[in-house]
């Protein structure tokens, strides 16, 4: 059918109505056969995308928008960030920037300046970050609790969190706060219980997740076990800090606990590639989310551990680069993600994060931008983002360029020239 409406700018996508968007100049749908479309076009209805193809074929619809030639991705979906906090950590990046190295310490810093904060600032600094996120192109974003650390400051991190997310993790093990100096077992006793009820009290339908931060400095795999065991029988799904400072056993307990995630894994042993591959493996097998339409029971799949790199992250703190090359060879689903936060990665930009996996961590575009899309959405055991198909969340990352490669060979420069989310132009 035709489509000889004018042609209106982004802001027409209101999440009303159909609205065919055309133009595009490679359309990255992330669907079951990984087609990239050349002169493509994709129909929007109300906050879903209802077709996805050439051009040439476009159905009808109420209004349409022309990209000029633009490249068009699934929005970025982002499954690792800690975002509800306060305070400035400037002075302790620039020391590691003269030779100091990372430790856990510095989350400690962060904690005091959270606990100080109002609820009404807490929550205006998460919206603005948020803001700043959907800029770059995210549109699903998960973040973390873990600058509270006492059952009130963790409950209402959660609650913020909640307000403004999509998905919400409590990382009431993120560090053993000074009262608690040297009685980290009666912390992780206050984590797994009080704490816990808390949190699932304050935190609602979007607090779906349980992380550790499993390292040396913080807590060991015999209590990141005790934590993650307790979540889980509240219902949490468990997801790991691991193997970010060496090789501190966070995988292999993310993989006996069939976590959702493990993040960072910087120090990996060949076993740990081997394990983190063999997982993917089996999850492609069986059908991956390839074998689910959008609207499936993401309950009914059976979902591998996710190997989260976290470039920025790497880069910040002049750890040695995660093997992401060495894990995508083995398998593994990966998912890259910002993990902003004030410590080891303040910022929130995804397409930094994707030109620098392929800049310098050697994967390929295809594989990078799967990763932040596909592969964040299956971290976070969803269906319904990071893929440009029907019936899938009407979520587009419009680039300000003809190709997505312009993500890496214009690296820092402005990538992103809309956001839509549900439908709406965000940014
Ligand atoms: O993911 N590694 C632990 N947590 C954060 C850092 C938190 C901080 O230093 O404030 C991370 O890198």
């Amino acid at each position: 059918a035709a489509n000889t409406e004018p042609s209106e700018t982004l802001d027409a996508l209101t999440g009303t109505g159909t609205v065919l968007v055309e133009g595009v100049s490679e359309l990255w749908t992330l669907d079951a056969e990984r087609r990239v479309l050349r002169d493509a076009a994709v129909l929007i209805e109300g906050d879903v995308i209802a077709w996805a193809g050439p051009r040439s074929e476009a159905p009808a619809a109420d209004r349409r928008v022309d990209l000029e030639g633009r490249a068009v991705l699934p929005g970025w979906v982002d499954s690792h960030s800690h975002m509800v906090f306060d305070g400035d950590r400037s002075a302790e990046f620039q020391a590691r920037m003269a030779g100091e190295s990372y430790s856990a310490g510095g989350i400690g810093v962060t904690t005091g300046a959270t606990r100080e904060a109002s609820d009404e600032r807490l929550a205006a600094l998460l919206a603005s970050r948020v803001e700043e996120a959907r800029r770059g192109g995210t549109t699903c974003m998960e973040t973390k609790t873990g600058y509270g650390l006492n059952v009130e400051d963790e409950a209402r991190s959660a609650r913020i969190a909640a307000e403004h997310m999509d998905e919400v993790t409590f990382l009431g093990a993120h560090l053993v706060p000074a009262e608690y100096k040297n009685r980290a077992d009666e912390y992780v006793d206050l984590v797994t219980g009080e704490m816990l009820q808390a949190v699932l009290a304050s935190g609602g339908e979007r607090l779906r997740w349980a992380d550790v931060f499993c390292e040396e400095g913080a807590f060991t795999p015999e209590q990141s076990r005790r934590v993650l065991e307790a979540c889980r029988a509240a219902g949490l799904t468990p997801r790991l800090h691991g193997n970010q400072l060496g090789e501190t056993g966070g995988v292999a307990l993310a993989l006996e606990l069939g976590a959702a995630s493990v993040d960072h894994i910087n120090y990996l042993s060949s076993e740990d590639i081997e394990g983190l591959g063999a997982s993917g493996r089996a999850f492609r097998a069986n059908g991956g989310v390839d074998g689910a339409p959008p609207a499936a029971d993401p309950a009914g799949i059976d979902w591998p551990t996710v190997a989260t790199i976290l470039p920025a992250c790497d880069l910040s703190t002049r750890a040695p680069l995660a093997p992401a090359r060495e894990l995508a060879d083995a398998g593994a689903t990966l998912a890259i993600a910002s993990n902003c936060n004030p410590g080891t990665s303040y910022t929130s930009s995804m397409n930094f994060c994707v030109g620098t996996a392929v800049l310098q961590m050697r994967l390929t575009l295809e594989e990078a931008l799967e990763a932040a899309t596909l592969g964040g959405a299956t971290a976070l055991r969803r269906t319904d983002v990071g893929r440009i198909v029907p019936g899938a969340r009407a979520d587009l990352h419009v680039l300000n360029a003809p190709a997505a490669i312009h993500l890496a060979y214009r690296p820092g420069m402005p990538m992103t020239a809309a956001t839509i989310r549900k439908g709406v132009r965000v940014a």
